[in-house]
């Protein structure tokens, strides 16, 4: 059973996978968050949050969302030429804007575009490709329509997050639907929702041996000692956790003092990561750092942790 690190936009850059390898040793993989074209070209942040210097000796697995083969193309193109060996396909984003405009949850409705990827994929023979999904748009038996075409791909494994769009990121994990689809997939498969705990991942390797592996977004951010704790097989204390957390973070904030100017957007850069860590910090440092209109004040509230 391996351990996936998801793609969580503002969050897991090439950067965050550095600096959580190196304090808790690497997850088996780390996907990326969604690489986009916007104007006709590969947005550039896209692809330099995603340095292959960055996440050497790491395994990255950069992500696509697009509406149509000329993106797919285009994002393809991009992360064969910085040298990444994979690419993963979003199939799950379910924010309006996105979804909208054809893009995310919205390919699960578009069997005939993943059938002209499919055709393209051979262009591409440095890359091999996988898909990560939700069950459907608005209803959990969506995938129906496009698990024949998924199947027909050549894909080195699909992971399904069971929820559908509307509901975002809360809500019913709809685990009968995804029983179902596992059932029917001819692909490796990993997991992913709601994964908060060693023990949570203990529960879905048991129920689910034939799984490639387990992914998590919002528990790594809210216990980064996630995958290590379970590797270990024992729950840290919460002084060990405390203490590999904040050089987790004081390793980010060094990284956007070196390379960006100013207060205001050094905060902006650092503050998204503190965003689930409310429970594990307490409400008080919580607060204050989400406060924090300089750097000293920032320290400050940070150094209040304990
Ligand atoms: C703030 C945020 C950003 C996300 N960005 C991406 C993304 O770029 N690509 C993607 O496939 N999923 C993205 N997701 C979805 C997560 O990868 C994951 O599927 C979802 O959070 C459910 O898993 P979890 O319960 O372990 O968090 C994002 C989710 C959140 C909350």
């Amino acid at each position: 059973m391996k351990f996936f690190a998801a793609p969580m936009q503002g969050h897991t850059e090439g950067i965050f996978c550095r600096f959580h390898s190196d304090t808790y040793g690497p997850a088996d993989f780390y996907s990326t968050p969604f690489i986009r074209v916007e104007k006709g070209e590969v947005r550039r942040r896209d692809l330099r949050v995603n340095d292959p210097q960055t996440v050497k000796g790491l395994n990255v697995i950069p992500q696509a969302i697009f509406r149509d083969i000329t993106e797919w193309k285009l994002i393809a193109e991009a992360v064969a030429q910085l040298g990444f060996t994979t690419l993963d396909m979003n199939l799950g984003c379910p924010f309006p804007p996105q979804v909208k405009h054809g893009r995310g949850a919205a390919l699960l409705r578009n069997p005939s575009l993943l059938k002209a990827v499919a055709e393209e994929m051979p262009s591409f023979p440095t890359l091999t490709f996988s898909i990560k999904m939700r069950l459907g748009v608005e209803q959990p038996d969506e995938w129906t329509a496009i698990i024949d075409t998924i199947n027909s791909m050549p894909l080195t494994r699909v992971t399904v997050h069971p929820r559908v769009a509307t509901q975002q990121y809360g809500g019913e994990l709809h685990i009968g639907q995804f029983e179902t689809l596992a059932r029917e997939l001819r692909h490796p498969i990993v997991y992913n929702g709601d994964i908060a705990n060693p023990d949570d991942i203990d529960r879905i390797a048991d129920r689910y041996p034939t799984l490639e592996g387990v992914m998590a977004g919002r528990g790594l951010l809210a216990r980064p000692s996630l995958h290590a704790e379970w590797l270990e097989g024992r729950q840290w204390s919460r002084e060990e956790r405390i203490i590999k957390l904040l050089r987790l973070h004081r390793n980010l904030f060094e990284h956007y003092r070196s390379t960006l100017c100013g207060d205001a957007q050094i905060l902006m850069k650092i503050k998204p990561f503190w965003e689930y860590l409310e429970p594990e910090i307490g409400h008080k440092p919580f607060k204050a750092i989400k406060k924090a209109s300089s750097l000293p004040k920032y320290t400050t509230a940070v150094d209040s942790i304990s």
